[in-house]
């Protein structure tokens, strides 16, 4: 029979690793709800234009002024990328992020109106 002592250890450090990946997994979590959800969820500004209604009409007008000189007159894509079928690669937050962020240069940091911004993003959701 085996004495309790050499059963003991690698017990304990089963239990060490399982302990330590609960709190790896407790802080991603924390990290997560601190960070990314209210970056998603709770900037006022997001909110408030996604809970307005867009016209695509007024945002193609919006587009061809801003934003036509690097993504083309019917968004085909010249500098920047087509954007037809862009709503199928980046959901709304995504896609106001993209306007209002300026996180990938060379496309500016564009700062429209709410409302502006929910023409703007009727638009490119209705660019199939
Ligand atoms: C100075 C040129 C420039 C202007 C002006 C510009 N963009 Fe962009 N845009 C880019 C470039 C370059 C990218 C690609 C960025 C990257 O992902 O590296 C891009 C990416 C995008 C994307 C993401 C495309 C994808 O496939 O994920 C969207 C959506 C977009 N632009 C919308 C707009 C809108 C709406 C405007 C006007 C308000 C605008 N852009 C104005 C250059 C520009």
């Amino acid at each position: 029979m085996t004495s309790p002592s050499a059963s003991a250890l690698p017990q304990a450090s089963r239990r060490t690793l399982v302990a330590a990946l609960v709190v790896a997994f407790a802080g991603a979590c924390i990290v997560l709800v601190l960070l990314v959800l209210p970056a998603a969820r709770s900037d006022p500004y997001t909110r408030s234009t996604l809970e307005l209604g867009g016209s695509a009409e007024n945002g193609g007008r919006l587009f061809l002024l801003n934003c036509a000189g690097c993504h083309g007159i019917a968004a085909q894509g010249l500098v920047g990328p087509n954007l037809h079928g862009v709503a199928q690669r980046k959901n709304d937050r995504q896609l106001i992020q993209q306007v209002v962020s300026g996180r990938t240069p060379p496309m500016p940091r564009f700062q429209p109106e709410p409302q502006a911004m929910a023409d703007l993003l009727a638009y490119l959701k209705s660019l199939v």
